[in-house]
This record gives C-alpha cells, sequence and structure tokens, in this order.
C-alpha cells in the first residue's frame, strides 16, 4: 500500500464499491481522483462547483464514460435521471450544511430508496487545519455519523510530496441504515437549501467550501 496516491488508495479501499459501478463524484475539483475512479467504474458522473477546477477537470482523459458538471452538485443531483450505485465526497467536517452529515442526509433523501453506497474522504493529514487540539475534526464527525446511521470507516496511507500521509474512508450502504434517534440532532433538516443558494450566489469564488461552511456555520450559530 506504501506508495500509492490518494486516489488508488479510496479505490483499494473501496474495489466493490466502485468497479463497474456508475459513480457519483461531488466535488471532483480537478479530476485526478474521478480520473483514478474511471479505471474501475463503468460510468461517472463528477459535479464541481468551482469554475476552474471543473475546467481543469474537463481537461484530463478518462478511461470509463465520464461526465463534468459544473455547478452545485446538489441542484444538479435533484433533477438527475440516472440512480447512481455509489456517491463519493471529500466533504467538511461539520456536521451541517456542506459537512459530511448533511451531504449524506442529503443523498438519503434524494436516492434513498435506491439504497446507493455512500463513501465520504477523511483527511487524518495532521497538516492544513485537519486536526484541532490534537482532534481529527473529520474523523470525529464520521464517528458521530456512525453512531446515528452506522457505517464503517477504514484507513489506509497515500504518498503525497515524499510524505505518507494517512487517510480514512467513512462508507455506508443506505439499506443497512440504522437510525438511532435519540442521536440525530441535526439542524440540517431544518436549514431551507434557499440559505445555501443564497451563499453560493454570493461568492462563486476560490477557497469556497471553506467559506460557505464557516458562513453558514455562524449565520446558524453551529
Ligand atoms: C476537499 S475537495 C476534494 C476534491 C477531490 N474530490 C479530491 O479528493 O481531491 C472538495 C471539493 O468539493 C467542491 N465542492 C464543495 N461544495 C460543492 C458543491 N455543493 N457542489 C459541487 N462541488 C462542491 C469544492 O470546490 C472542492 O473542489
Amino acid at each position: 500500500m506504501k506508495d500509492k496516491s490518494r486516489g488508488e488508495i479510496i479505490c483499494e479501499l473501496a474495489k466493490k464499491k466502485i468497479t463497474g459501478k456508475t459513480l457519483c463524484h461531488i466535488g471532483c475539483g480537478t479530476g485526478e481522483i474521478t480520473k483514478e475512479f474511471s479505471k474501475l467504474a463503468k460510468k461517472i458522473i463528477a459535479i464541481e462547483i468551482e469554475e476552474d477546477k471543473a475546467k481543469d477537470a474537463k481537461k484530463l482523459n478518462y478511461a470509463c464514460e465520464t461526465e463534468i458538471v459544473y455547478g452545485d452538485a446538489y441542484e444538479y443531483l435533484k433533477n438527475l435521471n440516472t440512480k447512481p450505485d455509489t456517491f463519493y465526497f471529500w466533504a467538511g467536517f461539520r456536521p451541517k450544511v456542506g459537512g459530511m452529515q448533511w451531504w449524506l442526509e442529503s443523498v438519503i433523501k434524494l436516492f434513498g430508496e435506491f439504497a446507493p453506497d455512500v463513501m465520504f474522504g477523511i483527511s487524518l493529514s495532521k497538516h492544513n487545519g485537519h486536526y484541532v487540539d490534537g482532534i481529527p475534526l473529520q474523523l470525529n464527525s464520521a464517528k458521530i455519523i456512525q453512531k446515528i446511521y452506522g457505517g464503517n470507516i477504514l484507513s489506509g496511507e497515500y504518498l503525497e510530496g515524499g510524505e505518507l500521509v494517512p487517510f480514512g474512508l467513512f462508507r455506508i450502504n443506505l439499506k443497512d441504515i440504522k437510525i438511532n434517534e435519540k442521536m440525530s440532532v441535526s439542524k440540517s433538516w431544518k436549514l431551507s437549501y434557499k440559505t445555501v443558494q443564497e451563499y453560493i450566489e454570493s461568492s462563486p469564488t476560490a477557497n469556497f467550501q471553506k467559506y460557505y461552511t464557516d458562513r453558514l456555520g455562524q449565520k446558524n450559530e453551529l
């Protein structure tokens, strides 16, 4: 496992959920991870909200049928005719809008009846602000989601800039979902999508995700 890229590690951890499947990559960035997925998947729909990144992603060659979409994934998914087998997103740690829990609940809302697999990347890097006071924020968030809904947390390591970087994957199949009512305290259901949309319209810039989650977090006292 030791000399692999992040994309290769995700493919290794989730091989069965990607191979021969229709995969929806929410937030595909510049497409490198999508490219790795395309070596196994049957078809990919990859959506990116930052225009420059989406443009770069469109320039890459993919090994399977791949559609790169520039836009907000939630808006796009609301009208999607295909039913993806698997969703992947490396989302933020916040439990509310734009974070892992919100995305999981959005996929449940939109595609729950088709029971897709949902997977989230978890940064375990000690750099880049993913740890605060020794606490891995995304891992913590995944553990909270796991208490509410179930699912598995897997881990691996990838090589970046000559360094081994730990990375995790939170995986859940929506047919196995168990809702622990006492733990299910998410306010996200109460936030209207309009709030998110308003923010998206006002700040379509770089560093989008951080601003997006921070601003929405502040606005909603999260
Ligand atoms: C942490 S990056 C991950 C990029 C890539 N998947 C990877 O693993 O390298 C998250 C990406 O999601 C995008 N994003 C955030 N919210 C989004 C939304 N609502 N719709 C589409 N893309 C979104 C961000 O612009 C960013 O490129």
